[in-house]
């Protein structure tokens, strides 16, 4: 495993919820609360990545307490469109958070991604920035959203990829191409399919959050 890659810590609950939104029979509703919830926990996770500083406050009994602040402004950047599932949550987490977006598709003659679309904030070079895509497959999107923010002045060593399911693939090439980058994931399975399917995988995630399956 790439040292810069970061697996959510597994335990009951962490099972439980993956079994449910793995499942084929879990209904619409379930996938999206489970799914949440998840996102949640892998959000949280990249938060505490981020660097804070000693902030000694007083509590209500007129005694100090150390404890912390963030000292960095955040972004979050979602890849058009599954990773827009994941936007919610951070913004629940961080209020009045900033959130740009980019979206990439796959050329159909040459099959490289291709930016079709970025609105990122003015001040994004100067923030710590989440990109949120639920599955890291090939690692193509996320790649080409990379070379966005580094191209728009976002430091390397600023940007954390968070993603639900990833597979030694995805993490291999995108860790080799960016090895600043820190990996915040839910799970690694096994591999690719033939079609570039996560197995044994979710299958669409952004058909089944968006219900367009
Ligand atoms: N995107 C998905 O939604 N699922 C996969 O398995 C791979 C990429």
């Amino acid at each position: 495993m790439h040292p810069n890659v970061e697996v959510l810590p597994s335990n009951g609950q962490v099972r439980a919820l993956f079994a449910s939104i793995r499942s084929s029979e879990t209904s619409r509703r379930k996938f999206i609360f489970d799914s949440n919830r998840v996102i949640t926990m892998l959000v949280e996770a990249a938060l505490a990545k981020l660097p804070f500083r000693e902030k000694t406050i007083t509590t209500p009994l007129g005694l100090p307490y150390v404890g912390a602040e963030f000292v960095c402004d955040i972004c979050g950047v979602p890849i058009v469109r599954a990773g827009e599932s994941m936007e919610k949550a951070l913004s629940n987490i961080i209020q009045d958070v900033r959130i740009g977006k980019i979206l990439i598709q796959r050329d159909e003659e040459t099959a490289l991604p291709v930016l079709i679309y970025e609105k990122l904030p003015k001040d994004v070079a100067n923030r710590h920035c989440l990109l949120l895509d639920p599955m890291l497959a090939t690692g193509g999107s996320a790649m080409a959203a990379v070379k966005v923010l580094l191209d728009h002045g976002v430091k390397e060593e600023h940007i954390i990829f968070v993603n639900l399911i990833s597979c030694p693939e995805g993490i291999g090439a995108f860790c080799s191409a960016f090895p600043k980058i820190r990996v915040v994931t839910g799970e690694i399975d096994d591999g690719l399919d033939e079609r570039k399917y996560i197995c044994p995988g979710i299958g669409d995630f952004g058909d089944r959050y968006f219900g367009t399956d």
